[in-house]
């Protein structure tokens, strides 16, 4: 694209016309990705470690109280969550789309003689496999989907659990998208950073849809010795507790409770995420 297109663009933009995600699928980018997920001094793209331990504390004692289990984690990233259960005796597999989070995931899995199963694959198309005890979805990535793939995906899950099986599924919350949104537009300058190699600006603005209750962040990123500009964007569909709750129920799911977070307490005061539980009839 040109500058001038930065000029052009439509305000507000139409959800998901511009692009369903930041580009965790491309190599590039999932390279510099894969250092936010491993930096301790952030809870960018992963939580930092201490915190995913006290999650696969939650998960292993009171959601599988300790049974050896078949577990599937979708959107994966670099493996933090599967490697951990795997190291508890659980059969893991996981399924990310992001090429250096896969490839990292493996790396570690040999190195710890771990038989994970890893799938380079994206959720909405993957063969999910089946009799799983426990399928998660973590860190709030389901909201990038439209209802239409929200609901597909929830419907594969269902297929893929062993009856009664779990599923934990972790979204962000309606208050938090919407209060994102009412950040002005910025932006910033790089000599490097998460979305180019390059010297470069970096431009954000964000959208609230109050009818249809979807964020939606449009980014640029113009690398300043080129005049290169490439747009991104993401869109966020949000939902109450009870439309969350009726997702589930129209996916098939039953026995639904909510959590304040994934050690199955309140952890913050800021709530950005709410975890549900969710059983296949
Ligand atoms: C915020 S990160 C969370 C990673 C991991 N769940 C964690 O908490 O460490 C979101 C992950 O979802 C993955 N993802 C997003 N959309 C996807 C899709 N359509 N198919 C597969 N993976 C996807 C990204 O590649 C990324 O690794």
């Amino acid at each position: 694209m040109k500058m001038n297109d930065i000029v052009k663009r439509a305000i507000p933009p139409l959800p998901w016309a511009e692009g369903d995600n930041i580009p965790w699928n491309e190599p590039g980018f999932s390279r510099r990705m894969l250092r936010e997920h491993l930096s301790q001094d952030h809870d960018a793209a992963s939580r930092k470690l201490e915190t995913i331990d006290r999650h696969i504390d939650w998960i292993h004692s009171e959601v599988l109280h300790g049974k050896e289990s078949k577990i599937l984690d979708l959107g994966c990233g670099p493996g933090f969550y599967t490697q951990r259960l795997a190291e508890l005796g659980h059969k893991c597999r996981g399924i990310d789309y992001s090429p250096a989070s896969i490839d990292y995931a493996k790396q570690q899995a040999n190195k710890s003689s771990l038989k994970i199963e890893y799938v380079w694959g994206d959720i909405r198309k993957a063969d999910y496999g089946s009799d799983f005890d426990l399928i998660t979805q973590i860190y709030g990535e389901i909201n990038v989907f439209s209802t239409q793939n929200a609901k597909l995906i929830l419907r594969k899950v269902h297929s893929a659990l062993k009856d009664n099986g779990i599923l934990i599924f972790e979204p962000q919350t309606l208050e938090s998208l919407k209060e994102s949104c009412k950040q002005p537009p910025s932006w910033y300058s790089f000599e490097s950073g998460l979305f180019s190699d390059h010297p470069h600006l970096w431009l954000q603005e964000n959208f609230w849809d109050e009818n249809n209750k979807i964020k939606t962040m449009r980014f640029y990123c113009v690398e300043t010795e080129t005049s290169k500009t490439t747009s991104f964007a993401a869109s966020y569909q949000t939902y109450t507790d009870l439309e969350y709750v009726q997702l589930l129920e129209s996916s098939g799911f039953k026995n639904i409770h909510k959590f304040p977070s994934l050690t199955g307490r309140e952890e913050d005061s800021i709530k950005e995420f709410v975890v549900y539980s969710a059983r296949k009839a």
